[in-house]
């Protein structure tokens, strides 16, 4: 078999998305959190030989160059939309730049995000000595592809697109989900010839197969098993179909690793996850960015998790909201917990309900189990923070930071005016408010001393 030695990749984006009815370019809109062409631009970068991926590009083109990464990504601006091989044309000049003899053209739609990397490969590779390679499926309702055409032999003589089949080629139920490969310098002949004669009017890359058969060249197909990884997304009611396939992919991957998810339907990934053997997701949880979980992680359900990375034997209780965080082990955190960017848990730690951290580093088995807030604050190990503890951390315009040592005992309903310092051992008496250092292994009250008025009597009312 010939190895693919320069492979590049073309993605058609310049179609205008109007049936998403959205201001945001159709290939943009995210699917698991990613944009549509972004996935189809990953994949293509996972070919073996992928030198630069020129992206086709139209309606909203500032918008999707912005929203698109890659570092070897190439643009060609579609003005009109005069169909796929028109748009194919755009590109080719970015191509034809660097190709060889056997550079291979490999055509991808920017709208199709569940396509694999395998199988964009086994379509590159069946090209061997044919002259274009076509990746096609099987559907029960064809209504609105190109059908393949094939003739006694089962070789392919053309593709007919629906306004121009007849009703007897309108049966074929084997299509052509317009993934493509040939070679650069056969696409750039072809394109020359297309004429726009069809009930369309424009442009058809499909065309490109009876001017093939036409020069006596072999087309060969790949028959793609799932449907689903070749749908386009032109709706919203298909973009939600392929979020729900792509979920159930990903809670796989997730399952096979070793991970037990209550409900795989009610788990959404929007990211990266990694996790450890034994963990237990249960229903709606949605799990953002890079999350990073350890060996027997439990995550009650409800939660949010962003950007976080937490340890082994955590427990994170139903309703919890996380965001760049680093959780040590043995760690229990919520029921209704929001813990904000720059939190830092040591193990064993303990945050409760009703408590929001935020910029805060807090201690070995520490604890802050109910209805606090604390922020900018570095706690040591060992602490005890009562029910309604706040740390007033600012001051209407600048951040003050509050310093707890170990061993800390901070009594229900206490304020922490920032900037301050709990010394070790230092125990604070309920309903303080704490200005001033609190020395080290002392109690500091700050409340006016309870008294008792002798003699007082409750007003009455007048009688009339
Ligand atoms: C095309 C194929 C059809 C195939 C179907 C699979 C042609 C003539 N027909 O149909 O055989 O079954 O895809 O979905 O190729 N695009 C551009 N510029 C254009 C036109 C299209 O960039 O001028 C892009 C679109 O954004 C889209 C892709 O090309 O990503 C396909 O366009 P679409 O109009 O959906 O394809 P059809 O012509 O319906
Ligand atoms: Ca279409």
């Amino acid at each position: 078999m010939p190895t693919v030695t320069t492979l590049f990749p073309i993605v058609l984006a310049a179609g205008q998305g109007t049936r998403m009815r959205s201001a945001l370019p159709k290939v943009l809109h995210p699917v698991a959190g990613k944009p549509m062409l972004q996935h189809v631009v990953d994949a293509c970068n996972l070919l073996i030989g992928t030198r630069q991926i020129t992206v086709v590009y139209g309606h909203g083109g500032e918008q999707v160059m912005r929203g698109t990464q890659g570092e070897n990504l190439a643009w060609a601006l579609q003005e009109q939309q005069l169909g796929t091989g028109h748009a194919v044309k755009q590109a080719m000049p970015s191509v034809l730049k660097y190709a060889q003899d056997d550079t291979v053209v490999l055509i991808a739609y920017g709208d199709v995000p569940l396509i694999r990397p395998q199988t964009l490969q086994l379509l590159a590779n069946s090209l061997k000595q044919s002259a274009l390679s076509i990746l096609t499926t099987r559907l029960d309702n064809p209504t609105g592809y190109g059908r393949m055409v094939r003739n006694n032999q089962r070789q392919v003589q053309a593709i007919v697109e629906e306004k121009d089949a007849t009703d007897e080629q309108r049966l074929i139920q084997e299509v052509n989900t317009g993934f493509m490969a040939a070679r650069a310098k056969d696409f750039a002949r072809w394109l020359d010839q297309l004429s726009p004669k069809n009930s369309q009017g424009e442009y058809y890359l499909t065309d490109c197969v009876s001017l093939a058969v036409a020069e006596g060249g072999q087309i060969t197909t790949v028959l793609c098993a799932d449907p689903l990884e070749v749908e386009g997304a032109n709706n919203r009611a298909q973009l939600a179909r392929l979020e729900r396939e792509a979920q159930r992919r990903q809670s796989e991957v997730l399952m096979l690793s070793g991970v037990t998810v209550a409900d795989p339907t009610r788990l959404d990934i929007r990211g990266q996850v990694t996790a450890g053997q034994d963990c237990f997701i249960d229903v709606n949880v949605v799990l953002l960015g890079h999350v990073e979980l350890g060996a027997n992680v439990t995550i009650d359900s409800g939660c949010v998790l962003k950007n976080v990375k937490i340890a082994d034997n955590v427990h994170v209780k139903s309703h919890t909201l996380i965001e760049d965080a680093v959780l040590g082990e043995n760690c229990e955190v919520g029921p209704f917990a929001r813990i904000r960017p720059g939190t830092v848990l040591g193990a064993g730690a303990k945050v409760g309900n009703f408590v929001e951290t935020k910029k805060a580093q807090i201690g070995k088995n520490s604890k802050v189990s109910h209805l606090s807030y604390i922020g900018d604050t570095d706690m040591g190990e060992d602490v005890n923070i009562g029910a309604g503890t706040i740390t007033c951390n600012y001051d209407g315009v600048n951040k003050f930071k509050t310093i707890i040592g170990d061993r800390v005992f901070v009594g229900s309903n206490s304020q922490l005016v920032a900037p301050v310092t709990i010394e070790n051992d230092a125990t604070i008496g309920a309903g303080s408010t704490i200005t001033k250092t609190a020395p080290a292994g002392k109690l500091t009250v700050s409340r006016a001393r309870q008294i008792t008025i002798e003699g007082w009597q409750r007003p009455v009312k007048e009688k009339k």
